[in-house]
């Protein structure tokens, strides 16, 4: 039997430049798609797959992101005297108990790889989930990380979700090369970390889900910049890839990069088109525009 996947990290401590002036002082990862911040959409996909404990790796100007995920005493008394339940009961059955979050600082901006080693004794020798908060999934009940989980408790060693992009995008990305057989799962033989345009092994992206062994930490602690000068999680997975599995899982669902402003502001018209409450109006108000 595999051991469980219990706890997610969450690298939150970009400093969203793409978003001035919206991130000068408010963090990127709180901009909201719809009503929720976009670390909660990503915590709420970690939760439907079966996180207990979510790892913040944070920086300088993030503390509202522990106040977000703290309890807001004086607001639930107003709730609650004001008869307002269904606000009350929203805002308690998204927050992570008592003990199941912890925050950390990546002090300074070394890249991905080295945010995640910042979790390291947080995470201590057990394999988690690495959810990258730019990115939002929609689509298929539980959500992607579910997904990864399933095929984890099945192979154990290391799971990704990878999807398609057209062949001019691939050098944005980090991307892996697969032997390719039926279904949806594939052993991956290669990676790269945004490769130069035209030389991708394939156009399957890493698009910010993983399922990683604790042995990461191991090889990221004396890992040297790649690719941008930072110190690269994929990098990482390549050295950890000689010794054991990584699969990669073609997901059911649909993903947004919300760290562009298309990326961004399509999911938040994506997202408010699947609620019933918002879905006409919004789509007559968009016919006016065009
Ligand atoms: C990071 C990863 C890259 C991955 C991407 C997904 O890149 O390094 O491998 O494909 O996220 O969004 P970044 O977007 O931080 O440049």
């Amino acid at each position: 039997m595999v051991q469980k996947v219990r706890k997610a990290v969450f690298p939150a401590a970009g400093m969203g430049t793409r978003f001035l002036p919206a991130t000068k002082a408010n963090p990127k990862e709180m901009l909201t798609v719809v009503d929720k911040p976009l670390i909660q959409h990503v915590v709420d996909e970690a939760r439907a797959g079966g996180i207990e404990h979510f790892i913040f790796v944070t920086g300088r100007n993030k503390g509202v992101i522990e106040d977000h995920f703290d309890r807001q005493i004086e607001l639930e008394k107003t709730l609650k005297e004001r008869g307002r339940q269904a606000e009350l009961d929203m805002l308690t059955a998204s927050l992570p108990g008592p003990g199941q979050t912890s925050f950390t600082r990546q002090q300074e901006p070394l890249g991905l790889g080295h945010a995640v080693w910042c979790a390291r004794d947080l995470v201590g020798d057990e394999p988690f989930a690495l959810l990258l908060p730019d990115v939002l999934v929609q689509g298929n009940g539980t959500g992607c990380l579910a997904q990864l989980q399933e095929e984890y408790e099945r192979t154990g060693g290391n799971v990704v979700a990878v999807e398609e992009v057209p062949d001019d995008a691939t050098h944005h990305y980090g991307i892996v090369d697969i032997e390719r057989g039926a279904g949806a799962s594939h052993p991956i033989r290669g990676m790269v970390e945004k490769p130069a345009p035209g030389t991708a092994p394939s156009n399957l992206i890493l698009m910010g889900r993983y399922l990683l062994q604790p042995e990461i930490f191991g090889i990221l602690e004396d890992q040297q910049s790649g690719a941008g000068g930072e110190i690269q999680i994929t990098d990482a997975m390549i050295s950890l890839l000689a010794s054991q599995k990584f699969t990669a899982v073609e997901y059911e669902g649909k993903s947004f990069d919300c760290g562009s402003k298309i990326g961004f502001l399509t999911a938040n018209i994506a997202f408010a088109l699947e609620r019933e409450e918002l879905r006409e109006a919004l789509l007559e108000e968009i016919g006016k525009l065009t």
